[in-house]
């Protein structure tokens, strides 16, 4: 009996232990000892965690919810900044790295000093990150199809990250989008799975490097499983969400053929993470999918890392709050992103495990999970910010990386008449399209702002910057965002007419569900510079495939910029002809949004029931093939 009471106080002392007494012996304990392997540190570590402590670790709280002065006593596991989520005290490099560190700082002074880890959407660049390098989004980087260029961009990214502190970017999506009026398109490859596979992993060993804690490296959190890219028009129930966050209504083998690869090649690939997709499949909130989320993620496909919610994804599945916790996290969720009321969340667990409703055991594998990805990123040897990376932030070296991708990405849908390339000494050029100017517009969604925001809203070149840098000094170019020219006339009274009419017609900024359309038209006055201009050409700002049918025809060239980011000038390397086209579609291109869904088995290849463009579609400049519709409508 004495014995076993010793081995009891024994168990007491190690577990109510802190690191800073034992510490002043200057031993490590084991978990904080950086030359083990990560499974004994876990193990080590597991034992020592009150069952309070473990729920702070899966415990992932928004940095405008949480109360500094909480992190460290609740032992909180994560946070995140949601899209927009820069420092209250302004939006530099600088001040995110204070902001991230701060709140580090906080994380380290928990009982066992466990480090936090810091989530933020870097979906196309640091984003959020006012001067950061914003590359093109991803349905850009689909056309473009160049998965070292892929990978670099991953990189890049990583490095602007940890330079404020950030180890975790909520990235890639890598939804195979079915129908393009849903307003994540941009932010999917394609709707191809083996393009998205290829891609995603790509860009998934970009941000890990050669591998999570190694220099450079940051957590990839491929998103969101599964099937996000397959709901179907109208299933929405969120907000006035029409197809986001929808039903994905097909067979499960459908569901395992186009939206399950990307998956099982991003965990070869070494993702520890994973978030949980807001749609539906089998009747179930994916959020409350045990099957798919740990029989086949963790099961049958050996995923070991952890799997976060999407935000207060798992409270959607039933309106009682308890229930819905219990239901998420016996169903495998690992980690909440609450994102707000984080006491509540932890109530309700202490209730629910103090029941039994979820066991020690879903926790502990929960919590080991979260422990095994923080040593293996090394975040317990290296938590905060690398000053030395701040000048990465949009340097010159990420920008030239993100023009190439610019240039990569256009795809040629038309080009007759020698439209293209322009001349650089065109005698007039007139530019319409508000979006010819404007970094906002042709950045879109997940940029400074969580919907995007028109505007000069972070440092780059517009078209417009790049067309002025193109032409040589015997041009004149001549920009309305309006497209009306009736006031420029000749010395004689006459109306000018341009050699060269620029349009840029532009979808406005959006993310998410909010960017979900019935119709994907285009408001534009491609009417007015046609009438002014020998040649037009027209490009496209959008995060998909537009309808563009009555443009199209009034064109003589025609080219598709998808959301080329901060590098406009990247777009008038090639309309110049500085650089070649060489993109390719990987969104099929509807003439109708009455054609939508496609059923790509069934495709006509001609006539009007055929899309305007097929995958794989792309002009190059020297090709003397033009576009030809076969629809003669
Ligand atoms: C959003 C998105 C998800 C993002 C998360 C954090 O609702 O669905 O992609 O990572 O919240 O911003």
């Amino acid at each position: 009996m004495k014995k076993l009471g010793l081995m009891l106080l024994a168990g007491l002392l190690i577990a109510t232990s802190t690191p800073a007494m034992v510490r002043g012996q200057g031993s490590k304990l084991p978990y904080q000892d950086a030359s083990l392997p990560v499974a004994q540190r876990v193990d080590d570590l597991m034992g020592r965690l009150t069952l309070d402590e473990k729920i702070g670790q899966m415990t992932l709280v928004e940095k405008n919810s949480i109360k500094s002065a909480d992190i460290g006593p609740l032992g909180i596991g994560g946070l995140l900044s949601g899209g927009g989520g820069y420092p209250g005290t302004g939006n530099t490099a600088e001040k995110w790295a204070a902001m991230v560190d701060g709140y580090q700082k906080e994380a380290l002074t928990s009982r066992l000093a466990i480090p936090m880890i810091y989530g933020v959407d870097a979906v196309h660049g640091h984003g959020n990150l006012k001067g950061a390098t914003i590359f093109p989004q991803n349905v850009g980087l689909g056309a473009a199809n160049d998965p070292d260029l892929t990978e670099r961009i991953g990189r890049a990214t990583a490095q602007e990250m940890i330079a404020t502190g950030i180890y975790w970017d909520y990235a890639p999506v890598v939804a195979v989008v079915q129908d393009v009026r849903w307003g994540r398109s941009y932010e999917s490859y394609s709707e191809n799975t083996e393009l998205v596979t290829k891609l995603s992993s790509a860009y998934i060993k970009g941000l890990q490097g050669d591998g999570l804690g190694t220099p450079g490296s940051v957590l990839a959190t491929p998103k969101h499983f599964v099937g996000d890219g397959g709901t179907k028009w109208g299933s929405s129930k969120t907000d006035n969400y029409r197809i986001d966050q929808g039903v994905t209504d097909v067979d499960e083998a459908t569901l395992r053929a186009i939206h399950l690869p990307p998956y099982e090649a991003a965990i070869k690939a070494g993702a520890q993470s994973i978030m949980v997709s807001f749609s539906s499949w089998g009747g179930m909130k994916m959020h409350a999918q045990k099957y798919l989320l740990t029989d086949v993620l963790k099961g049958e496909l050996g995923f070991t890392g952890f799997l976060v919610s999407d935000w207060a994804g798992m409270d959607q599945i039933t309106s009682n709050y308890a229930e819905a916790m219990i239901t998420g996290i016996n169903a495998g969720v690992d980690m909440n992103m609450v994102p707000y009321d984080y006491h509540k969340f932890i109530d309700v667990m202490k209730q629910a495990i103090a029941d039994g409703k979820i066991t020690t055991e879903r926790v502990d594998d929960a919590v080991r999970r979260i422990l095994t990805v923080k040593f293996e990123m090394g975040l317990f040897e290296h938590p905060f910010s690398d000053p030395s990376l701040l000048p990465s932030v949009g340097s010159d070296e990420h920008r030239a990386l993100a023009r190439e991708a610019v240039n990569k990405s256009l795809v040629l849908l038309k080009n007759d008449n020698q439209a293209l390339p322009i001349a650089k000494d065109t005698p007039t050029i007139f530019v319409g399209g508000a979006g010819a100017d404007d970094i906002g517009i042709q950045s879109g969604g997940w940029t400074i702002e969580w919907q995007g925001k028109t505007g000069n809203i972070t440092p780059g070149t517009t078209i417009l910057d790049g067309i002025k840098a193109q032409v040589s000094d015997k041009a004149n170019v001549v920009y309305d965002k309006f497209a009306r020219f009736r006031n420029e006339k000749d010395a004689n009274g006459n109306q000018i007419i341009a050699d060269v009419g620029i349009m840029v017609i532009a979808e406005q900024p959006y993310a998410e569900g909010r960017g979900d359309s019935p119709d994907l038209m285009m408001l534009d006055a491609t009417n007015l510079i046609r009438e002014r201009s020998k040649k037009l050409v027209i490009i496209v700002l959008s995060g998909r495939p537009v309808i563009i049918t009555e443009q199209l025809k009034m064109a003589d060239a025609v080219v598709a910029a998808w959301l080329p980011g901060t590098e406009g000038n990247g777009v008038t390397d090639v309309i110049f002809g500085d650089k070649p086209f060489t993109g390719k579609l990987a969104f099929t291109w509807p003439r109708a949004a009455a054609q939508l869904p496609f059923d790509f088995k069934t495709l006509p290849k001609t006539g009007c029931d055929a899309p305007l463009f097929p995958f794989g579609y792309g002009l190059d400049t020297q090709s003397s093939t033009t576009y030809q519709d076969t629809c003669q409508k």
